[in-house]
């Protein structure tokens, strides 16, 4: 059993995407063990994305992150980090397979829709910035 961590990004929550994002979830068989939907501040958004501080688009991620509420996910199963990121697609929806969420539902490689943890170090540090043990359920 693995969990990673996911967010319906706010281009996603603002268009009415969650529920459809939660189905594909449901669909593939991973459970949703915490969720909730918050706004996240600059603050939160800098040291959420700070491996990506030296990056020219970091400035302009945190500005959209921003942007609207999201939701934030932990996600259990077998292999859930590399099955989560397979339903998510390549960061830039024009090169995301068909049939995965950032294909349907992404609008350009910023704006795309989900967010998916890397790697197992990752997405333990993930969960913890947004979830406490005893919201995880067992
Ligand atoms: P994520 O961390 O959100 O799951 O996405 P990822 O691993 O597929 O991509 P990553 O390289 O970690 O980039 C993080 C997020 O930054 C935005 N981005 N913008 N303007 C650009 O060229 C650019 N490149 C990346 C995207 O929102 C991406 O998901
Ligand atoms: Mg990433």
């Amino acid at each position: 059993m693995e969990r990673t961590f996911a967010i319906a990004k706010p281009d996603a929550v603002r268009r009415g995407l969650t529920g459809d994002i939660l189905k594909r979830v449901e669909a593939s068989g991973l459970s949703v063990v915490a969720m909730r939907k918050l706004h996240l501040s600059r603050a939160d958004a800098e040291k959420f994305y700070d491996v990506h501080k030296a990056r020219p688009f970091f400035s302009g991620l945190c500005e959209y992150m921003t942007s609207g509420p999201v939701v934030v996910m932990v996600l259990q199963g077998e292999n859930a980090i590399t099955r989560w990121r397979g339903l998510m697609g390549a960061t830039d929806p024009k090169k995301a397979d068909p049939g995965t969420i950032r294909r349907d539902y992404g609008i350009d490689v910023e704006q795309n829709a989900t967010h998916g943890s890397d790697a197992p170090e990752t997405a333990a540090q993930e969960i913890a910035f947004f979830f406490a043990s005893r919201e995880l359920l067992g």
